[in-house]
């Protein structure tokens, strides 16, 4: 991870505001479960939300949702309204959320009033992105408190896919008083841009595990084979890159503070 403030690259080129998760969902990858992924989300510097506070309640939608959805709406309107825009029964909406206790009381009302619901075990921001993209996409709206760093992260996809999403701290004991001396309102609603206020976004997310959107890495014969998914603000685009990677050749990467900072990659297709 890389602490809040702290500066990293060359001080060549344009100046960026950058948030990574080397892996989201690291329990998942300890065992091999399905969907780990690390994530690097970049933007325009000064413009991606930042907070010590844990813990984030989120709505995500595609660009079909955008619009008309809103965190402090009860979760039957924010169905229903998506239902509506997206031309759908209720009962054919697909809700995704990460299973825990603090989400019991959401689940419990979706599945009142018919709704698909997705529980995950890890992943907030694989499963967000789902939940943005509008083509192949199995989950209709992500909503539940999870991470706040991951909600941040993901914010810089949905703004490139179109898609909406609003979040609100979700405060344990005592983060009240931290979360004003960073200068945040505990109880304001967080809008896309609030978030991610640059236009200008872009998140690279490589598969650690086999996933529902990307596949995860693999060895054969000395080489590591992954793949990516790259998306653009700035050239409005979704890229999916195979990578295949020479494992002898990381013996050879130059080398800053004895971190790997390069590599070869070839792109398979
Ligand atoms: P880590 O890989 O950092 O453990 O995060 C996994 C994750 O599921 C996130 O996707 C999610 O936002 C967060 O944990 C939720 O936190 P918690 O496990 O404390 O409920």
């Amino acid at each position: 991870m890389l602490y809040i403030g702290e500066h990293v690259g060359t001080g060549d080129g344009p100046a960026m505001d950058v948030a990574v998760d080397p892996i989201d969902g690291t329990t998942l990858a300890s065992k091999g479960g399905h969907g780990a992924i690390s994530v690097v989300a970049a933007a325009e510097r000064g413009s991606l939300f930042h907070t010590h506070i844990a813990y984030m309640d989120k709505i995500i939608v595609g660009p079909a949702g955008r619009g008309h959805v809103s965190i402090e709406a009860s979760v039957e309107d924010n169905v229903r309204a998506l239902a509506k825009a997206m031309g759908r029964p209720v009962t054919e909406i697909t809700v995704a959320l990460l299973e825990r206790d603090r989400n019991d009381d959401y689940v419990n009302r979706l599945r009142e009033i018919g709704a698909r619901v997705r529980l995950f075990g890890d992943g907030d921001v694989a499963n967000g992105i789902i939940a943005a993209l509008e083509e192949r996409s199995r989950i209709d709206m992500l909503m539940g408190i999870g991470g706040a760093t991951e909600g941040v992260v993901t914010a810089c996809a949905v703004k490139c896919l179109g898609g909406d999403m609003q979040g609100r701290l979700w405060l344990r004991e005592g983060e009240d008083e931290v979360a004003r001396s960073e200068g945040i309102d505990p109880n304001k609603v967080l809008a896309l841009n609030d978030l991610c206020r640059s236009e200008l976004a872009m998140l690279a997310a490589t598969g650690v595990t086999d996933g529902e959107f990307l596949q995860g890495v693999s060895y054969v014969r000395g080489h590591a084979y992954t793949q990516s998914i790259i998306i653009s603000s700035l050239t409005d685009t979704m890229r999916m890159v195979d990578g295949k990677h020479d494992l002898r050749s990381f013996s050879n990467f130059p080398s800053v503070n004895g971190q790997a900072t390069a590599h070869k990659e070839h792109a398979v297709s």
